[in-house]
């Protein structure tokens, strides 16, 4: 198989604490796995040199929250929020009629245009969901789309309660017949936990279900309003708790003291109008922190990793390493692939070859430079995709 050396780094963010962040540095890629990281001057023949010229370069981003399984898209809804209307979760509902109506061409073409946009501005992780389908022959569909294309697939029928339907016998569908036929397609199950959703009891027995037949578990919760989206993840060993815009003390206690990642979406609230999350007391208290896109057509309409990065650094006092680490690291863990063989969002002797180069003396232009596009190459599980 052939071997790759990318020499000339002038600043390489690893996420290994071992190797830290490295200066002059070279990085050896053979076949999808990265195979050396070190000093340039250390750095072992390679079938291909590459010369970066001084360039950063970090592992790809790790998007560990997007929807990106829907036809259509809210461009009024949008406009009318920037005008002054809340956001409301309703919305979800429009996507439904569209998505539902969608051939499966046109689904997976969606889909795969949304990945590509990504990939182009260096994700090369991503997680979907299901979710705007809501029957269970929708969901099945959506989720077999999303498992053809993504690196993660969420299961999430408990997205909105489709209108005219009974709550609890809704609950009752998701939990039985839905689960029984999504189950084998994903890898996660999510629920919407949140006020004009799902309550927390009908939260619990969704997220019960899926643990049952052997899914793991992802919650969002408190984006609208403070609620029990995050105790509840935290008490049944949730991989992610998603938004955390409104949390209260206890709140920021509970998921410093778990495993459960406190994935952040700065796109979605400044796209809903909502206030920041309170990174630094999430980071201060010993949390896991996760920074991801939320793409979707609703309520965060962008695949840019990059933006949420800058968000982060200028609106929510999180440094450079920290954010660069939550859209990296923090989404590998929120996705339980950030060790062992094959490892994302760490470039590590093992870990899967997945390479970010920045147009960039170091990843501080992320927010230095806010908005210009920096992405200068990126490589894919050990292929150059840009
Ligand atoms: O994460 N909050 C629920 N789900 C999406 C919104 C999807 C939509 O508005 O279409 C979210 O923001």
């Amino acid at each position: 198989m052939a071997t790759t050396v990318i020499t000339g780094i002038g600043e390489l963010t690893t996420n290994d604490d071992a190797l830290g962040t490295l200066a002059d540095a070279a990085l050896v890629l053979d076949g999808d796995r990265v195979a050396w990281v070190g000093t340039a001057a250390n750095a072992p023949d390679a079938d291909e040199r590459i010369d970066v010229a001084g360039r950063a370069v970090l592992p790809g981003w790790v998007d560990s929250h997007t929807h990106l399984i829907f036809a259509g898209d809210r461009t009024a809804e949008f406009a009318a929020r920037m005008a002054g209307r809340p956001y409301q979760a309703g919305g979800i509902a429009v996507t439904v009629d569209a998505t539902r109506a969608a051939t499966d061409e046109e689904l997976a073409a969606n889909l795969r245009a949304h990945l590509d946009e990504a990939a182009a501005q260096g994700t090369t992780c991503a997680e979907t969901k299901t979710g705007y389908g809501l029957t269970v022959a929708d969901e099945l569909r959506s989720a077999k789309l999303a498992a053809a294309e993504a690196d993660e697939v969420t299961f999430l029928g408990a997205h909105l309660v489709p209108p005219g339907t009974d709550a609890d016998s809704y609950v009752d569908l998701v939990c039985g017949e839905m689960l029984d036929a999504v189950a084998p397609h994903v890898g996660w199950c999510d629920v919407f936990c949140e006020h004009g959703a799902f309550d927390a009891e009908q939260s619990r027995r969704v997220l019960e279900a899926a643990k049952a037949r052997g899914l793991g578990l992802r919650v969002h919760g408190n984006q609208l309003r403070q609620g029990p989206g995050v105790q509840l993840a935290v008490e049944l060993g949730a991989a992610s708790v998603d938004h955390c815009t409104y949390l209260s003390e206890s709140d920021v206690d509970a998921l410093a003291g778990s495993e459960t990642v406190a994935t952040l979406l700065p796109a979605c609230d400044l796209s809903t109008r909502q206030p920041l999350p309170d990174a630094r007391a999430l980071l201060e208290a010993g949390a896991t922190v996760a920074l991801a896109s939320n793409c979707n057509p609703g309520s965060s309409y962008t695949s840019s990793m990059a933006y949420c990065v800058t968000t982060a650094v200028l609106q929510m006092r999180m440094t450079v390493e920290e954010a660069v680490r939550a859209a990296t690291l923090g989404g590998a863990k929120a996705l339980r692939r950030d060790s062992g063989e094959g490892a994302v969002g760490v470039l590590r002797e093992g870990a899967r070859a997945d390479v970010h180069v920045l147009d960039a003396p170091s990843t501080t232009w992320l927010a230095y430079r806010p908005g210009v596009p920096l992405t200068h190459a990126v490589w894919r599980k050990g292929r150059r995709i840009r």
